[in-house]
């Protein structure tokens, strides 16, 4: 039991405003509680029967019903205004985080570094060094989890699901599987390992890299013929990834990791204007690895300055 806590560590720059959200507003219910409860007791005793103290009839106070209408009013509005802010913080990964890839399988996470090295149930991060999580799942819905960040989230089949974190201080923590996906989901957990700068690249370098993802994904790229058509009869990939672009149905999306995945697994979901429907699909002819792969590919293709916008 002396390891017990009742509260996680806090290892990630989220954590701090996480729990001061819930102090926040566990302070408040407990006040609400307290006051609610006593009050209880102490017309309950004034008020006994046996003591023969009537109540005397209320008349209304229309400043009495307007404070006690506000007060709750502007707590609520703390808290919303507080959670959306907490929210945004934790959806929005700065620009230039690590992109590290995250495949969950029944029962296990397998994670990959830009540079190229896997591991199964581990992620070996640097500290103080905003890290991206880009999590797909094979198979059914999982939940990437550490309490000591303060943060979870579902990956669901078929679709990305990001989210990013900073970490603070090195150490290990646990990894969880926060949501029921079969017989061994209590054995899908694993372990985050947070480490110095130098001894992260020490790290990277004795684990046999595998080819890292943009290298993988230019070798899919050339493998599945896209470059036969792309640049040509179908829209250049160069520089995409944050780009506007322009639908037939006239419509204006901002080009990310779900657009792409869809134009790659269900191409005439969203035509570009101008284009003809050429394109295959390839849903079930890759991996979520080699998706992930292809996907860091395009994400490299800086724009080059001559193509057109579309
Ligand atoms: Cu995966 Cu529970």
């Amino acid at each position: 039991m002396n390891t017990f806590r009742l509260f996680p560590q806090r290892a990630a720059t989220l954590a701090d405003d996480v729990d001061a959200l819930y102090f926040f507003l566990c302070a408040v219910t407990a006040f609400f509680t307290v006051l609610i409860f006593v009050l209880i007791v102490y017309f309950a005793l004034k008020y006994n029967r046996r003591r023969g103290i009537k109540p005397q009839n209320v008349h209304t106070s229309y400043l009495l019903e307007a404070v006690w209408t506000a007060i709750p009013f502007a707590l609520v509005m703390i808290m919303f205004g507080w959670g959306a802010r907490v929210y945004v913080r934790s959806q929005t990964a700065p620009r230039g985080a690590m992109e590290i890839h995250v495949v969950a399988k029944q029962w296990m996470w397998k994670t990959q570094q830009p540079t190229g090295q896997r591991e199964i149930n581990g992620l070996h991060v640097p500290v103080n060094t905003p890290v991206k999580l880009v999590m797909a799942s094979q198979d059914v819905i999982h939940s990437f989890y550490v309490p000591a960040f303060r943060i979870k989230r579902d990956v669901v089949p078929g679709r990305y699901n990001t989210m990013w974190f900073s970490a603070t201080t090195p150490g290990e923590y646990h990894l969880f599987c926060a949501e029921y996906c079969g017989s061994h989901h209590s054995a899908m957990i694993g372990q985050v390992v947070v480490m110095e700068a130098g001894d992260y690249a020490q790290w990277l370098a004795g684990v046999p890299a595998d080819e890292p993802p943009v290298r993988a994904g230019e070798k899919l790229f050339a493998r599945f013929s896209c470059n036969t058509c792309h640049g040509q009869r179908a829209p250049t990939l160069a520089g995409l990834y944050g780009r506007n672009v322009l639908l037939d149905n006239g419509q204006t999306i901002t080009a990310d990791d779900e657009y792409v995945r869809e134009s790659i697994l269900d191409p005439r979901a969203k035509m570009v204007a101008g284009y003809a429907p050429l394109m295959p699909t390839y849903q079930g002819q890759m991996t979520e690895e080699q998706l992930l792969d292809l996907m860091a590919y395009i994400k490299s293709l800086k724009s080059a300055a001559t193509q057109p916008a579309s």
